[in-house]
């Protein structure tokens, strides 16, 4: 359904770019979740963004690759298509629920907006209900009369998923959906998500920064590292035996509620895309790291199977 090819897309000039997605491959199928997961910084809001060209072009620019979706290029759409794509294809829900929602409008007319754009001749009333209660909210009626400040930040969330759904996407793109959230709403949260995929089998591209989420949802992992995939797998390879250094990292920074596993940040930060550092890009942060590592980028070791790691000494080959 949806494909990225090495996509490259760029901020500022061809001569000095700003390479925040920088040549990243990855497929959703239909009912299918995939997540993409990396620190702060690293190009994922920038990839999700990128899907339905929701960028101002310019700064943005694509330097290179493809995206399809539904067999369409996404890259040479314009106007209506461009519409038709934001409203129907793909929809997205970020990370602030609040900041999404109209402050001054009660929280049912925002939903009925939606559903009477994107299905119209419906009974919006009705199907404003059904999707309150679809995203596991008990009393519909009296959410849809409520004004966005009085629902708690999980509610609100479900309220932004309710709109969403209103589009009858074949795409969800829910970029940190719970990063504002209590852990154990964002759990709560994680598993509606689960459960709509399926019930709508819809496919879902979850953004994340936490890998400790992605295991109560994604089939397929994709770990972003500045600019790039750096490696990618099945949830069970991804969590149990990570191949590449910075996978391993992102997983010891993970805190675990029971047992006495130390948490261990990754030192350094993410380097910015207007300087990447030469060879490996997470060399300088990396416990592995040789000679080679500062003088040649790993590939993947096999661009399109699911099992992949771009490392010179790969945690597990
Ligand atoms: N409009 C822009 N102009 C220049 N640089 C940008 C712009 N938007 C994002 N970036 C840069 O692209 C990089 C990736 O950003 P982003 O995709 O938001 O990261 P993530 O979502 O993984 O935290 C960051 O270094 C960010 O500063
Ligand atoms: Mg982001």
């Amino acid at each position: 359904m949806l494909a990225i090819r090495e996509l490259r897309t760029y901020f500022g000039s061809h001569e000095r770019p700003i390479r925040a997605v920088d040549g990243i491959s990855l497929t959703v199928a239909k009912g299918q979740l995939v997540a993409l997961v990396g620190e702060s910084g690293c190009g994922k809001s920038v990839t999700a963004l990128s899907l339905c060209r929701l960028l101002p072009e310019p700064p943005a620019f694509f330097a290179g690759g493809s995206i399809e979706f539904d067999g369409k290029d996404v890259l040479t759409m314009k106007g209506a298509e461009l519409r038709r794509l934001r409203g129907g294809g793909i929809a997205y829900v970020f990370q602030e629920p609040g900041a999404s929602l109209n402050p001054v409008l009660r929280v049912g007319p925002q939903v009925r907006e939606a559903v009477e754009l994107h299905q119209p001749g419906t009974d919006a009333t009705a199907e404003v209900e059904r999707l309150l209660s679809d995203v596991g909210i008990h009393d519909p009626a009296r959410t849809a009369s409520a004004y966005p400040h009085e629902l708690s930040g999980g509610m609100q969330q479900r309220a932004m998923i309710a709109m969403a759904l209103a589009c009858r996407p074949k795409l969800l793109v829910a970029d940190e959906p719970t990063t504002a959230l209590d852990v154990t709403i964002e759990a709560q949260i994680i598993d509606l998500l689960v459960d709509l995929q399926k019930k709508y089998a819809m496919g879902v591209l979850l953004i994340t920064h936490n890998l400790g989420i992605v295991a109560r949802a994604a089939e397929i992992v994709h770990v972003m590292y500045a600019g790039r995939i750096v490696e990618s797998g099945s949830v069970e390879e991804i969590l149990t035996a990570p191949s590449h250094p910075y996978t391993r990292g992102l997983l010891d920074a993970v805190p675990a509620v029971h047992g006495d596993r130390t948490v261990r940040p990754i030192d350094g930060n993410v380097p910015h895309p207007a300087s990447f550092p030469s060879g490996c890009r997470f060399h300088p942060r990396c416990p592995r790291a040789d000679a080679v590592c500062r003088s040649e980028m790993p590939e993947l070791s096999s661009r399109y199977a699911a099992r992949s790691a771009a490392c010179h000494f790969p945690l597990v080959d």
